[in-house]
């Protein structure tokens, strides 16, 4: 048997694509961890499964996702169930659902897997997992600023560099449509020299031929009416205040006035963090509407979302420590059968206090063999216990670094003198 098409395992150690090793998975999730605390946000974990609904209502009936991307199914209720493409909508149906709102604290961030029905390549999995933070009720630019700044912050602390946070602004939902119809106007005229798929956008989602990857597509953009000559003087004031703040944190930004984003729930701020001219690492952006289309309060919120895979490949072409793999500090390895009773209790108490330590339970193993599991494994040390250790209630201890070997070692007072 083998995973499905466009998911993985993450290992140990996968010494043929290292960004599937899990220490390196925990250093990142680590780092994201402090650094949202940092920020004030709290984790939140919504389930992975959800009504389809949900994302109708929130990703938009005309988006990608919902169209072509999702994992959708009846259970065996006959409910349209989904697994989660993206983390925003689930964490706003939560809010909704137990009145977050009630609370002060409204700033959360999630940590987990996503599911699109893509197809896989380097960087675009079927399963792939976000690292997301969502700041609901404060409609201030400042907090759009600080949103994008936890995100850069997370890259800069696992050593990434040299990355570009790209910036639009697609105005209120009243500028959006203004310049939608101006858009179909100028897409129509073309219409010929339109992708079958930006044709069939045309009527659901003219917003997206701008990103469209398609050639002709691209060069019939770059003609269109632009965003930013359509936002209303409050709006480029806002999103001037968004960039004012980003110079003041010195994080390096770029306007990008064909950037809109591949879900309906947007307005306002938009952003993509790229390296080099690769797929995005991450993005986000304000949502101020969703929360009430979903039956909740009017209250604006932004956030992001950012990829691990894409992140931790990036740290590897970049060439940035790591970190190592964990290893145990102490193995036991006993010779005989009342050995092993006391390596047992040894190990039991040393792990209480905080070491990490193994027994050898394979009696069957010759010491030189013990030994060399031992060096494989990278344990620091090495604790035999045989007869005269046993009479001593001492062991011989070996330091795996520089080959050392101390005779009648107590192990509490070696470990804590
Ligand atoms: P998104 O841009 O669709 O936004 O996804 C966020 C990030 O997830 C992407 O930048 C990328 O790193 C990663 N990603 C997406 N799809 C895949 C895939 N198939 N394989 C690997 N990585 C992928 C959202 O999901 C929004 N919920 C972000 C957000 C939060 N906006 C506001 N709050």
């Amino acid at each position: 048997m083998q995973a499905l098409p466009g998911v993985f395992d993450i290992l140990p150690k996968d010494s043929q694509h290292l960004w599937r090793s899990s220490h390196i998975w925990e250093r990142v999730e680590k780092i994201a961890r402090e650094c949202a605390r940092d920020f004030g946000f709290q984790e939140i974990r919504t389930p992975i499964i959800e009504p389809t609904d949900l994302f109708l209502r929130s990703v938009g009936a005309y988006s990608d996702i919902v169209t072509k991307e999702m994992f959708t199914f009846s259970d065996r209720g006959q409910r349209s169930v989904t697994l989660r493409p993206e983390g925003t909508a689930p964490v706003m149906r939560a809010f909704v659902e137990h009145r977050l709102d009630a609370s002060p604290k409204r700033k959360f961030f999630y940590i987990g897997p996503m599911f699109r029905y893509e197809r896989p390549q380097e960087g675009r999995y079927r399963q792939h997992h976000q690292f997301g933070a969502e700041a609901i009720g404060t409609a201030a630019p400042e907090q759009d600023a600080e949103t994008i700044a936890l995100l850069y912050s997370f890259y800069k602390r696992l050593g990434l560099r040299d990355l570009e946070v790209s910036l639009n602004s697609i105005g209120g939902l009243e500028t959006r449509s203004r310049y939608q119809e101006s858009l179909v106007h100028f897409f129509k005229q073309h219409s010929h020299k339109l992708s079958p798929e930006s044709q069939r956008r045309l009527d659901g989602n003219v917003l997206r031929i701008l990103d469209s990857k398609n050639e002709g597509d691209q060069t019939l953009a770059k003609m269109a009416p632009v965003l930013p000559d359509a936002l209303s003087p409050k709006e480029r004031e806002r999103i001037r205040r968004v960039q004012h703040c980003l110079s003041a944190l010195s994080i390096p930004f770029s306007e990008n006035p064909m950037l809109v984003r591949g879900l309906d729930y947007y307005n306002e701020t938009v952003f993509e963090v790229i390296w080099k001219t690769g797929n995005s690492l991450g993005g986000g952006g304000r949502y101020d509407g969703l929360l009430k289309v979903l039956g909740g309060p009017d209250m604006p919120a932004v956030g992001f979302g950012t990829g691990l895979e894409r992140v931790i490949q990036t740290m590897i072409a970049q060439g940035v420590d790591l970190g190592q793999e964990p290893v145990t500090t102490l193995r036991i390895v006993p010779l005989n059968d009342a050995a092993l009773m006391m390596s047992m209790r040894v190990a039991h108490t040393l792990r209480e206090k905080g070491i990490s330590v193994e027994v050898e339970y394979n009696q069957q193993l010759k010491l030189t063999k013990a030994m060399q599991k031992a060096d494989q494994l990278r344990s620091k040390f090495v604790a035999v216990i045989g007869d005269d250790e046993l009479r001593s209630g001492t062991v011989t201890l070996k330091d795996m670094n520089n080959h050392q070997v101390h005779a009648k070692v107590d192990l509490l007072t070696f470990f804590f003198p």
